[in-house]
C-alpha cells in the first residue's frame, strides 16, 4: 500500500483543510497475524520512530479500530518510510489512514470514508496530542478536503485541478507547535480569516490557482507561531511570491514551506527554496511535485 504527503491547513483552514500530493509518500505492508495484538516494524527508521503501538500513529490508529470491531484480530504492520517525520508532510496521518485502510479491506468492514476518518485521526494523538482530521482525510481520500463537521465526523472531498507544488522539507525542532497557537486572534483577523477559507472553496471550484495562491498566503491563527520557527521565512517567502509564485504558506504543523506557481517556474522556486533553507536544522529536501486527486491505495509488491 502506498499512502501520500498531505499538507494540511492550506493557509487559512487551521485543523480544517488540507490536499494531497503526489510526492513524497511512504509505503506499508499490512497483515493478518493468527493472535491478538499489534506489531510495527519500520524500514529506514533512521529517525528513530516508535514500534510499540501505543506510541507510534499506525499502531494506534489500527487499535482504536480493532478495539471498537474486531478486538480477537492481530495484525503486523510493516511501514517502509521514504519521508522524513515530524515536518509538516502529513507522515504521521499517512501512517494513520494506511492502518485504517488496510484493516478495512482485510477485515471486509466496508466502513464509510468518515469512519475511517474518525478511527484514523485518533491515531494522530500519538504524535501531537491532538486528533486533528485533515492529514488523515487528505491521506485517505485524496484531492482537498474540508472538514464539514467534527461532531459528528464529516468530510468532503474536493476534486483538485493538477496544481504544480514546490515544497522545502524540513523538520520540526519542537515535537509539535499547536501549544503556542493563540487562538485569540480579533474580530478584524477574525473576518479575514473567514474571508480567505471561503476564497479557497471558491478558487478549487473555479479552477483559479492564481486567486488560490493568494487566498492561502494569508493565515492569522498558525502561520504566526509556525512562520517565526523557520529560519528566514517571511523574508524568503517574500522573494517567492516576487518570483512570480501565486501563494505560499506553511505546510500542516510545521516546519515544511508550500509553494504554488506554474509549471515552469518551478525550478526557479525551488532554487529560492534551496538557497533559504539548505542550512536550517532539519531541512531535509526541496520537492518538485504537484497536487493529486488519489489517496491511499493499494499497490502490486
Ligand atoms: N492541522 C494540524 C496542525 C496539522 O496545524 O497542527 C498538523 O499536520
Amino acid at each position: 500500500m502506498k499512502a501520500p504527503a498531505t499538507s494540511a491547513n492550506v493557509g487559512p483552514g487551521y485543523d480544517i483543510f488540507a490536499l494531497t500530493l503526489h510526492e513524497p509518500f511512504d509505503e506499508f505492508e499490512i497483515t493478518l497475524t493468527g493472535e491478538p495484538g499489534i506489531a510495527i516494524t519500520i524500514d529506514n527508521n533512521s529517525q528513530n520512530i516508535p514500534t510499540d503501538p501505543n506510541d507510534n500513529t499506525a499502531g494506534l490508529a489500527a487499535m482504536e479500530l480493532l478495539r471498537a470491531r474486531s478486538p480477537e484480530t492481530g495484525v503486523h504492520i510493516r511501514i517502509i518510510k521514504h519521508m522524513c517525520s515530524g515536518g509538516g508532510l502529513g507522515t504521521t496521518g499517512a501512517s494513520c489512514a494506511a492502518a485504517v485502510f488496510g484493516l478495512d479491506r482485510l477485515l471486509g468492514l466496508n466502513l464509510s470514508w468518515n469512519e475511517m476518518v474518525d478511527f484514523a485521526r485518533k491515531g494522530e494523538v500519538a504524535s501531537g496530542g491532538s486528533p486533528h482530521a485533515d492529514n488523515v482525510a487528505a491521506a485517505l481520500l485524496g484531492g482537498f478536503v474540508l472538514v464539514k463537521s467534527y461532531q459528528p465526523m464529516d468530510v468532503l472531498k474536493l476534486e483538485l485541478p493538477d496544481f504544480p507544488v514546490v515544497l522545502a522539507a524540513i523538520k520540526k525542532s519542537q515535537r509539535t507547535t499547536r501549544g503556542f497557537i493563540t487562538y485569540e486572534i480579533g474580530q478584524e483577523k477574525l473576518k479575514e480569516q473567514m474571508a480567505r477559507c471561503a476564497r479557497v472553496i471558491h478558487a478549487i471550484h473555479t479552477h483559479d490557482i492564481e486567486e488560490f495562491g493568494k487566498a492561502i498566503s494569508q493565515d492569522y491563527i498558525h502561520e504566526p507561531v509556525r512562520g517565526a520557527a523557520i529560519p528566514g521565512y517571511w523574508e524568503t517567502k517574500k522573494r517567492i511570491i516576487d518570483a512570480g509564485a501565486f501563494g505560499c504558506t506553511v505546510s500542516g504543523g510545521g516546519s515544511s514551506v508550500i509553494a504554488f506557481c506554474s509549471q515552469e517556474l518551478q525550478p526557479e522556486i525551488a532554487a529560492i527554496m534551496q538557497e533559504a533553507f539548505s542550512t536550517a536544522p532539519g531541512f531535509a529536501q526541496v520537492f518538485q511535485t504537484r497536487t493529486t486527486n488519489h489517496g491511499v491505495r493499494e499497490i502490486s509488491s
